[in-house]
């Protein structure tokens, strides 16, 4: 087996996509290493990935760390690193998104979804680097979004933080291939996960219909499309057929794109004002 026996390091492997991926390659015969800040969440994810993997002789160890914190992060990973051995895979899914209209949103809500997004996976990526260079091997996979390909309305904070993910992701490729360690950089569509949840509460209704019409994948299937792209030491990991072709196409399709989501728009605030009149009317 490809992983059996390697150490995966995965940031925000407590939930969601992140807890998926580590579920899938425990049962590969990884040794598994996850941070998050809840320490309930983590106790609760370290139980389910133990049940899943292949061998007792696996380790599944768990740190409560802010990713925002570049120090914290280097020494939770040298704790892992000591414990478990060298660092094979490093996954960096911590994330959050907070959607809502560019003018209602504080500076604090860009700021902090730019440090714990970008300088999060950053200080995780600085931090696994030395290891795997004095390996000459290792992978590390990015967790951007579809929102890192496209602008999207309503993701003002969110959507910068993703594409700078992919900036990092295509300038970083080639000097890392120079030590023999691979980079992929993964473009989940919507996926049923508690941060999904989370945004739909701010998520402007507009947002609502542009997202809307791309379906809601599970963890487990995005998760599936990673390892597999893992596997196959793809750059750009895309699931899903619309993910591939934006992925492809993203800048040619951008005037389409910003064309149909303009009409969305004004459709949806053309209902609404509807809406309110009616309302009104009503009283
Ligand atoms: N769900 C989607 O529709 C979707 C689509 C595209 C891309 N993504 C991306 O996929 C990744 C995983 O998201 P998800 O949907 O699986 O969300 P999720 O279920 O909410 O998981 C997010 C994980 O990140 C951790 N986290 C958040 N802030 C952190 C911080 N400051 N320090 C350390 N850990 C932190 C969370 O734990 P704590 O809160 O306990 O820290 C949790 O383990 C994110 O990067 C997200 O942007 C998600």
């Amino acid at each position: 087996m490809y992983f059996a026996g390697q150490h995966a390091i995965i940031t925000g492997g407590s939930s969601g996509i992140g807890k998926a991926v580590a579920k899938l390659l425990a049962k590969e015969g990884m040794h598994i290493s996850i941070i998050a800040r809840s320490k309930t969440k983590l106790e609760a994810a370290t139980n389910e990935i133990k049940k899943v993997r292949v061998k007792t002789t696996q380790q599944v160890l768990a740190l409560s760390v802010d990713v925002a914190e570049g120090i914290q992060v280097k020494q939770a990973i040298n704790t892992f690193i000591d414990q478990i051995g060298s660092v094979d895979l490093l996954i960096t899914s911590a994330g959050i998104a907070h959607p809502g209209y560019f003018q209602d949103l504080e500076f604090e809500i860009f700021e902090r979804t730019m440090a714990v997004n970008y300088f999060g996976t950053l200080y995780a990526i600085k931090a696994v680097l030395g290891f795997m260079e004095q390996k000459r091997q290792g992978h590390i996979v990015l967790i951007s979004s579809a929102a890192g390909l496209t602008g999207i309305y309503g993701y003002t904070p969110y959507c910068p933080s993703k594409f700078a993910l992919r900036g990092l992701a295509e300038s970083l490729r080639g000097e890392l291939k120079l030590f023999g360690i691979d980079l992929s950089i993964v473009y989940p569509p919507d996926t049923d996960t508690p941060q999904l949840e989370q945004e739909n509460k701010t998520k402007p209704l507009e947002t609502k219909a542009i997202t809307g019409s791309a379906g809601i994948w599970s963890a487990h299937d995005v998760a599936y499309e990673i390892v597999k792209g893992i596997k196959k030491k793809s750059f750009a990991i895309t699931p899903g057929w619309e993910i591939t072709l934006l992925s492809y196409f993203h800048s040619v399709l951008f005037s389409c794109l910003g064309w149909y989501a303009d009409r969305l728009v004004a459709k949806v605030r053309k209902e609404n004002e509807e809406k309110v009149e009616s309302n009104d009317q009503s009283y």
